[in-house]
């Protein structure tokens, strides 16, 4: 069995949702095992409360040693200005050791993402996600074009080939669309494909 991590951050719930859905498409790729963890939160509880922090927060804590226990890891982050939020880098500053041995080297790495709007950081949060992979020796894998409804220009929607993403709304009024969704579940079915003939 390929053994694959969904690892996600999420404050209002948004990537939790694509999270879910990366899972459900991995899910689909039979000789696959798939679970889902989060990163841990960094903000004060009573803050995470008063600011409105409403993820789940059912998805077991991951340490940052386990990333070496699974084939492929699919990482999910709200964008922050422009970038991965800091809960996530703080989380991967935390495996240095996993570095120094190799231990993530030939394994499947893959980012989706969540911003407020369209145009506020999506693909440079993937796109400066991608060299910490790189430094780890992972092999990165997109979203391609074989997920067709990134082309369309019917709706205002996320996704690009570089990962799948939402688009959350300045207040994070707009929950990820049916086709965004079909694109987390594409970019998770198409990594736990790869994993599966790498390492199934
Ligand atoms: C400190 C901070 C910085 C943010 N920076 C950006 C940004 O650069 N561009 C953007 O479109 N949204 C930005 N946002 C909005 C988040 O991306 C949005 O809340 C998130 O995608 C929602 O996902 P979640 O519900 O999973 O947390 C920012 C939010 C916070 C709190």
């Amino acid at each position: 069995m390929a053994k694959v991590l969904v690892l996600y951050y999420s404050y209002y719930g948004h990537i939790e949702a694509m999270a879910n859905a990366v899972a459900e498409g991995a899910r689909q790729v039979g000789g696959a095992q798939v679970e889902i963890k989060r990163v841990p939160e960094t903000v004060p509880d009573d803050v995470f409360k008063k600011s409105g922090g409403k993820a789940n927060q059912a998805a077991a804590i991951a340490q940052p040693s386990e990333l070496a226990n699974y084939d492929a890891i699919i990482f999910g982050t709200p964008t922050r200005f422009g970038n991965m939020s800091g809960q996530m880098r703080n989380f991967l500053d935390q495996t240095g050791g996993l570095w120094m041995s190799g231990a993530l080297v030939g394994k499947v790495g893959s980012v989706f993402c969540s911003s407020a709007t369209q145009h506020g950081g999506q693909e440079s949060t993937i796109l400066t996600f991608i060299p910490t992979l790189l430094h780890q020796g992972m092999v990165v894998v997109g979203l391609p074009y074989s997920e067709q409804s990134q082309m369309g220009i019917d709706e205002i929607k996320g996704g690009s080939p570089y990962g799948a993403s939402t688009i959350a709304g300045g207040q994070g009024e707009r929950m990820p669309s049916q086709q965004e969704l079909g694109m987390a579940r594409y970019q998770g079915k198409h990594v736990a494909t790869i994993a599966t003939k790498l390492f199934g």
